[in-house]
């Protein structure tokens, strides 16, 4: 780590010197985002700054600069994309875990923004900007943590379905804290209830279907948060034909961003292990959103969320209704769940083959 020194002096103030030390850091810094430091991290003067193994996020390389720290390669290691994932997916599910925890036990469920958008929003913005949703899936797979992991997992699958749906950058943020806090009136529910090893009984299921007007109430008494997210989680269980709750609105009623919120949720939900069932297999669950996006989803967001799941899986190996494995070669736009598929020195286009199938998709 070493310090820079301004090119020429004269003429400029203190300030001027500062600033451009601060800035020049900063993007002498930033290539190391996504890294982790190899031990802790102290300034010049000897003040703790972050420990080891912190990983890397925009937020922390400000504090570094800030701290006039120019960081060398020697003092960060380098992450593959999956230890990256799951570094990063475990760092905010723990911070979503003590923000869940703090707000359990304080009286005014006033959610803490400025944690959130330090500790969680940034690392979500870098998982998602990697767009390889298929790398990124083992990384959301839950431990014994459902109901925070579960969170991060939405705000990483929304971020990323609402860069496919080319939404504004100031949107696609403003989406990003929705979908992390979609769930967040959960905190209003008895653990017991949440954890329950089993189906839940009739006044158990009404209770926790009230995570989503607690959540909203929370929201919308933040300072600092949007209508637009608190009505994510008033209505992310609503459904296009009304069999939703908690008021069973119709789709034309309901958010654009409580239909990416809604997708996201069901994948994830579908694709987890849960204290009362295993999850579903990936292609299982795809089919099933898919007979469902005429009815329940919005069918063009579902639609676009299929397709480029399916279009990050070219190169797998799929199990075939025959017993054959074969290897997905391309996506067909206007059949996604059909890809064309390669057999030793076969090609077989599962939209035209319709005897065929597949029956799950292998791992790369
Ligand atoms: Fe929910």
């Amino acid at each position: 780590m070493r310090p820079r020194s301004f090119p020429i002096t004269a003429g400029f103030t203190p300030v001027d010197i500062l600033h451009w030390q601060v800035r020049n850091m900063n993007n002498s810094n930033e290539q190391y985002i996504g890294k982790q430091l190899v031990a802790n991290l102290f300034n010049h003067s000897g003040v703790f700054v972050l420990p080891a193994l912190t990983l890397l996020t925009g937020e922390h390389i400000r504090l570094i600069s800030q701290h006039k720290i120019v960081l060398e390669p020697q003092d960060v290691l380098q992450v593959d994309s999956a230890a990256f994932y799951q570094l990063a997916v475990d760092d905010c599910t723990a911070a979503m875990e003590n923000i869940f925890e703090q707000l359990r036990y304080t009286k005014t469920k006033r959610l803490p923004m400025l944690e959130l958008r330090n500790e969680v929003i940034p690392f979500i913005q870098q998982v998602s900007e990697k767009n390889d949703f298929y790398g990124i899936l083992s990384a959301l797979q839950t431990k014994d943590d459902y109901t925070y992991r579960h969170n991060v997992a939405v705000g990483i699958i929304s971020t990323l379905l609402g860069k496919w749906l080319k939404l504004k950058p100031e949107e696609l943020s403003m989406l990003t804290i929705a979908a992390t806090l979609h769930d967040i009136g959960k905190i209003m529910i008895p653990a017991e209830i949440l954890t329950k090893p089993g189906p839940l009984n009739e006044e158990e299921h009404a209770l926790m279907k009230k995570h989503t007007t607690y959540g909203y109430e929370m929201i919308r008494d933040t300072v600092g948060t949007t209508h637009m997210q608190a009505l994510v989680a008033l209505q992310h269980h609503e459904r296009m034909d009304g069999s939703g709750y908690p008021f069973g609105v119709l789709g034309h009623r309901i958010t654009d961003f409580s239909k990416i919120v809604a997708v996201a949720d069901i994948f994830h939900a579908m694709t987890s292990d849960r204290f009362y069932r295993t999850a579903a297999p990936l292609y299982e669950v795809l089919k099933q959103m898919d007979d469902n996006a005429y009815s329940k989803l919005d069918p063009y967001i579902c639609s676009v969320f299929i397709n480029k799941l399916m279009q990050s899986m070219i190169g797998n190996e799929v199990l075939l209704t025959d017993g054959r494995i074969g290897k997905i070669i391309m996506i067909l736009a206007h059949d996604p769940l059909r890809p064309l598929v390669n057999i030793g020195e076969d090609f077989i286009d599962l939209s035209r083959e319709r005897q065929l199938g597949v029956v799950r998709v292998l791992s790369q």
